[in-house]
């Protein structure tokens, strides 16, 4: 008689398994910056006078596919791609179709993306015939003077023609506006009023120390608890569970009938529920937006074709995910918490 070993066959290799850190949290969002230019520089992302990367440092379209690849294998279900500016990096939508094969398999849920709105007006449509669903527009005004004072450089109306194509072509958008001291403050309740009557949602950001930017960040600083507080007085704000796996959270606005957001890495850490690292367009990794511990995903990339050595340093990497970040913003602090600018992690 035949023992049941005999019948066992070779041992198969269920291959790397899915990427949990040492604090438990499932890694399943990617962020990956796909350019770190922009044809804006706004003031609390970019100094006046960047240095962009050289081209020759960049990873390939086709090395960014393999890398989004490995990670969608060890279950990431969610990809939203950054900048700088993600439209402004040639052939993207070229990843984009790429990517989502894995949306018709059912392996990804979501493919995004962060953008200026600048070069929407051309690209919506084809967007949305690669399987974008929804996207978040960063915009901080609904002053055009104030907006190009902002974003040193940027036009609202071709923005604007940019949402409405968005929009038109069935694009969800998210209108992101980081909340500046003394620049937008007032403009908070109009946008909110403006975004919600367009059937977007709006999220504040706190602004984060990151980069030189020339400036001091404490002279931009608002707290959002303060926001909150003023607009209790004017308007019914109930808290939500709704989540789209961002760090967000949403209340509905009673007499809008919209969606307000607010991230607050400044005055409430939402590091605990962290599901998500980042990769620069160079393949670094980056295990938390706040931290400068990084690893090298280009080196394993390209030192074979086959990807036991990037599936490795993916894994040890993981293993060193912080706990979360320490931003600090006060007169005290006067250099980042980090070095690097905004446009290099993406956010
Ligand atoms: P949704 O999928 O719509 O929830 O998007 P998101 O909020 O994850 O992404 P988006 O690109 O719109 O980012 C909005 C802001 O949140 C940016 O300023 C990001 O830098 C910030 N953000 C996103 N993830 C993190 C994080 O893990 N830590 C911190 N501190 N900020 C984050
Ligand atoms: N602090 C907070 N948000 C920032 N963003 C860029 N730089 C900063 C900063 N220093 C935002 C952009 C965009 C998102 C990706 O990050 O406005 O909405
Ligand atoms: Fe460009 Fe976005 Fe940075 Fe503004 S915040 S300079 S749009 S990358």
């Amino acid at each position: 008689m035949p023992t049941a070993n005999t019948f066992a066959g070779p041992a198969i290799d269920p291959g790397p398994g899915p990427l949990v850190d040492p604090y438990g949290r499932h890694v399943s969002y990617i962020r990956v910056s796909v350019t770190d230019r922009c044809d804006f520089r706004c003031v609390y992302c970019m100094a006046e006078d960047m240095t962009f990367l050289p081209k020759r440092d960049l990873l390939s379209l086709e090395e960014l596919e393999r890398l989004c690849d490995a990670f969608v294998r060890r279950g990431t279900r969610k990809i939203r791609l950054t900048g700088g500016e993600p439209l402004v990096r040639r052939g993207l939508m070229g990843l984009v179709r790429g990517l989502s094969r894995h949306l018709v398999t059912g392996a990804l849920q979501e493919i995004t993306l962060t953008t200026n709105g600048s070069q929407l007006e051309r690209f919506a449509a084809e967007l949305v015939d690669a399987g974008v669903r929804r996207i978040n527009v960063s915009l901080d005004s609904l002053d055009e003077g104030s907006f190009r004072a902002i974003t040193r450089r940027g036009d609202l109306p071709t923005v604007m023609r940019g949402l409405d194509a968005a929009q038109r072509a069935g694009l969800a958008v998210k209108i992101n506006t980081v909340a500046l001291k003394g620049v937008n403050d007032h403009e908070i309740e109009p946008m909110m009023l403006w975004a919600h009557g367009r059937g977007m949602d709006l999220t504040l950001i706190e602004v984060m120390p990151m980069g030189e930017i020339g400036e001091q960040r404490i002279d931009q600083y608002l707290p959002l608890s303060r926001v909150r507080a003023e607009l209790m007085e004017r308007f019914t704000l109930t808290d939500l569970t709704y989540k789209t796996g961002g760090p967000a959270r949403y209340v509905k606005v009673g007499e809008t009938g919209g969606r307000l957001g607010f991230i607050t890495p400044m005055t409430h850490t939402f590091c605990e529920s962290c599901n998500r690292v980042r990769v620069t367009c160079t393949g670094t990794l980056y295990m938390c937006l706040g931290q400068e511990d990084a690893a090298d995903l280009r080196g394993a990339l390209r030192a074979s074709p086959d990807d036991a050595l990037l599936d490795e340093t993916i894994t040890a990497a993981i293993r060193r995910k912080p706990k979360g970040h320490d931003f600090i913003i006060d007169r005290s602090a006067n250099r980042p918490a980090v070095g690097r600018y905004m446009s290099v992690t993406g956010g």
